[in-house]
């Protein structure tokens, strides 16, 4: 029996801004409404990224060139994509991942000064050209994120070994920088990608993000 590919919808957005806690709504969500979903993150979506993860995250990590850590990304990713987003597709299961290529746009292309360019060669050669169906683009003011970012990782340091501080502790222009690079490719792409204003309160943005994914993806119930 030949089965329908499911969906890919991705969540983007500077650290803190709240994208897992409307990932996991929108995968109960669709759940409810008969949809098999794969919930997901990156770096660290398998259990190989998992120790990119630790080498990319922690504040530990001294030195990396940015670079190194562009090839580290899509080192995980291009593994995530084998090992877990293409066969759940095809599956017909929705996939929902919390950061995908748009980050390493974001952050090595605009946060490290990379550019786009790089970004677009390695997606097309590493990641079999894979693009979301739908990006959420969670925005909030820059301190706003940046705090509790800051705040949330200090609490899980305290309870774990390891520390996911690295991007953290980069200042406030890097960040701004993210935040532009967001922001260019958000225009560029505006079929794909929706901006969502993430400051009010949890069930209203999840009531704004349903209605994006209805009207833009519709639901073929299973
Ligand atoms: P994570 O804790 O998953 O994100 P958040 O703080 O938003 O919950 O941290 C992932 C970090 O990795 C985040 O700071 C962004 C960064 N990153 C990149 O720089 N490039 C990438 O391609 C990806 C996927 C993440």
């Amino acid at each position: 029996m030949c089965v329908d590919r499911g969906k890919f919808i991705t969540f983007e957005g500077l650290d803190g801004v709240g994208k897992s806690t409307q990932m996991e709504k929108l995968a109960a969500w669709l759940r409810q409404h008969g949809i098999s979903v794969l919930t997901t993150r990156e770096p660290g979506g398998t259990e190989m990224g998992q120790n990119m993860r630790s080498l990319l995250l922690s504040s530990r990590t001294e030195g990396l060139s940015p670079m190194a850590e562009l090839a580290l990304m899509f080192a995980d990713r291009a593994q995530h994509i084998d090992e877990k987003i293409l066969p759940a597709l095809e599956r017909g299961d929705w996939v929902l991942c919390d950061r995908f290529t748009d980050s390493s746009e974001a952050y090595q292309g605009g946060g490290r000064q990379l550019g786009s360019e790089i970004v677009h060669q390695l997606q097309k050669t590493l990641c079999r050209d894979l693009k979301p169906d739908l990006t959420i683009l969670m925005l909030t003011d820059l301190s706003h994120s940046l705090n509790r970012a800051r705040r949330r990782n200090a609490e899980d340091s305290k309870h774990s070994e390891n520390d996911e501080n690295r991007f953290e502790k980069e200042n406030r222009k890097f960040h701004q920088r993210v935040l532009d690079a967001y922001l260019a490719l958000a225009e560029r792409e505006p079929q794909r990608v929706v901006k969502i204003e993430a400051k009010e309160a949890i069930g209203r943005v999840h009531k704004k993000i349903t209605a994006v994914v209805e009207e833009r993806l519709g639901l073929a119930r299973k």
